[in-house]
């Protein structure tokens, strides 16, 4: 299966940055898929930039079409303005603005309402894994984040330890294995055997340095990269480093 490489760029981006999605799409490889989850403001234009050669994802969206809900942005906003994917339930998400599983559940819902991949995202705390529980409270989030009768081929689920992100700290490969593992296993048990085509993405401080290593491990579909998504000098780094069975 192809790999899937994915930028979260976060509140950073402005007009000036756009030439760093020139550059990902311009050396855009033939072997993996790659995506752009820019602010909301960069959405059409990052579309345009990107000339079809690479997608891009908002960051996050409402579960309504439309409505009285100030500053939200509504999955069909994401697809008009030219996304192609949409990441819901991002533990920034979760943590600063208080998103339950069942309010991850409903944007997924309406990412595909919308005719957007979802990648949804689950991961545990450092004092959850340190308690030896991260087995069971991504299984947790996983059966209350994916819903019944998600669309195989619109999901992606991203593996994001909350410890890791940003932080420059990775689990071990062993523990990243053991993980996805456990999320294809939790996947196939919630949606059936086509579950095994969903992407298991993991995140949490991939850089040039480690991408090769993560990329190559056993249930790993791809990467959703945060800060270095940012220069397309080390995103193409960590593209490159896609397996290409
Ligand atoms: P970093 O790659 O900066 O650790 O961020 C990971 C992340 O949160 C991507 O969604």
């Amino acid at each position: 299966m192809r790999q899937l490489i994915a930028g979260n760029w976060k509140m950073n981006g402005l007009g000036a940055q756009l030439g760093e999605i020139e550059s990902i799409a311009a050396n855009a490889p033939a072997h993996a898929d790659l995506l752009i989850c820019p602010p909301a403001t960069l959405i059409a234009r990052a579309a345009e930039a990107a000339k079809g050669r690479i997608a891009i994802g908002g960051q996050d969206c409402h579960a309504e079409i439309s409505g009285a809900f100030t500053g939200d942005v509504s999955a069909e906003m994401l697809k008009d303005a030219g996304a192609r994917f949409v990441i819901v339930g991002h533990s920034e998400r979760r943590q600063y603005h208080g998103e339950s599983d069942a309010a991850v559940a409903a944007k997924a819902t309406a990412a595909w309402r919308a005719d957007l991949t979802a990648i949804i995202c689950v991961g545990e705390t450092e004092a959850e894994r340190e308690a030896g529980r991260a087995l069971d409270v991504v299984g947790v989030q996983l059966a209350g984040s994916v819903p019944s009768g998600a669309p195989i081929e619109a999901t992606v689920v991203a593996y994001e330890p909350v410890w890791a992100i940003g932080t420059g700290k990775v689990p071990t490969n062993g523990d990243i294995v053991q993980m996805h593992g456990h999320i294809r296993a939790r996947l196939v048990a919630q949606l059936g055997e086509g579950a095994r085509k969903v992407p298991i993405l993991y995140g949490g401080s991939v850089k040039p340095s480690n991408a090769a290593e993560i990329l190559a491990l056993a249930e790993v579909g791809g990467a959703l990269v945060g800060g270095a998504s940012l220069k397309a000098a080390d995103f193409g780094a960590i593209f490159s480093a896609a397996r290409k069975d």
